[in-house]
C-alpha cells in the first residue's frame, strides 16, 4: 500500500505574529494547506492521505477540507507529535493501527507548507520509495556551503558539487522506519530533525529525487510573498 502524510503539526514560531499556523494561512485565494492537498488529491496511488496537524487544529482542517470539496473518505485528520519526527511517527502508528503494516509498504511523507510540489516529484517518490527505503526530494545547491562549529569561523566549505538542499516529499519504507526510529535514543531523538538522517545514521542508503526550486517552504513572512509571487506568475502564464 502507498500512503500519504501531510505534516502539518508544527505552530510556525517564524511566520511571526500571525493568528494562526502558517498552514492555515491563505495563499492566493486559499489556505496554504488545502493547495497541497490538493495535489496529492490528484495522485491516485495513494490509498489514504493522512494529516497530521496540532489537536486544536484537527476540526479547523476538518472544516476547511469540507468547505474545499476535500472532505473524500480516503483523507483522514489526525494529531500530530511535539517534533516534525514525532508527527511521522504519529502517522506510521496510525496506519499500523488501523489497517496494519506489509512488508511493502510506503509512506511519502510531505511538508504542509510546501503547497508547489508537483506530479512528477510525487511519482518518482513513490517509484523510488517501492524500490530504496528511504527516499530525499533534494535540489543541487547554488550557493556554496559554509560549515561553522561555533557561529564564529568556518570550520569547513565542503565541495559545492556534493552538496544538495533537502526538501520534501520524503519517502519511507513504514516498516523500517518504525525499527529504525525505536532504537534510536532519546538524545538521538532530539539531534535528528530530519527524518531521512535516521536512516542515514544508521547506514541506511536514501535515494535522491531531483526537487524544483520553486518547491519551496513557507517559513517566514518573506516566504509567504514568495509563494504569492510564484502563484500570480503561474496564473499569468
Ligand atoms: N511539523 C509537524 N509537526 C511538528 C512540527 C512541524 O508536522 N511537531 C510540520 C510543519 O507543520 C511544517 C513542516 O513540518 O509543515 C516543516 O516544519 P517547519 O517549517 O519547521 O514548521 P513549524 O515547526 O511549524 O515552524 P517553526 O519552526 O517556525 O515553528
Amino acid at each position: 500500500m502507498i500512503y500519504a502524510g501531510i505534516l502539518a503539526g508544527g505552530k510556525g514560531t517564524r511566520m511571526g505574529n500571525v493568528p494562526m499556523p502558517k498552514q492555515f494561512l491563505t495563499l492566493n485565494d486559499k489556505p496554504i494547506i488545502v493547495h497541497t492537498v490538493e495535489k496529492f488529491v490528484l495522485n491516485n496511488k495513494f490509498e489514504k492521505i493522512i494529516i497530521a496537524t496540532p489537536k486544536e487544529w484537527v476540526n479547523h482542517t476538518n472544516d476547511i477540507l469540507k468547505k474545499y470539496n476535500l472532505d473524500f473518505p480516503r483523507i483522514q485528520v489526525i494529531v500530530g507529535g511535539e517534533d516534525r519526527n514525532s508527527t511521522i511517527i504519529s502517522i506510521a502508528d496510525y496506519i499500523e493501527t488501523e489497517f496494519s503494516l506489509g512488508d511493502e509498504d510506503i509512506l511519502v511523507t510531505h511538508d504542509a507548507v510546501r503547497p508547489f510540489l508537483t506530479h512528477r516529484i510525487l511519482q518518482e517518490n513513490i517509484e523510488e520509495g517501492l524500490a530504496h527505503n528511504a527516499v530525499d526530494t533534494v535540489i543541487s545547491a547554488v550557493d556554496t556551503i559554509v560549515e561553522s562549529n561555533d557561529d564564529s569561523f568556518i570550520s569547513s566549505i565542503p565541495r559545492r558539487d556534493y552538496m544538495y538542499q533537502g526538501q520534501t516529499p520524503q519517502t519511507f519504507n513504514i516498516k523500517k522506519l518504525k525499527s529504525l526510529y525505536n532504537i534510536l535514543t532519546p538524545e538521538e531523538k532530539t539531534i535528528l530533525t530530519d527524518a531521512c538522517k535516521i536512516f542515514s545514521i544508521k547506514g541506511e542508503d536514501v535515494k535522491l529525487v531531483q526537487g524544483e526550486i520553486f518547491n519551496i517552504k513557507v517559513t517566514t513572512p518573506y516566504d509567504l510573498n514568495v509563494a504569492n509571487a510564484i502563484i500570480k506568475g503561474s496564473l499569468d502564464k
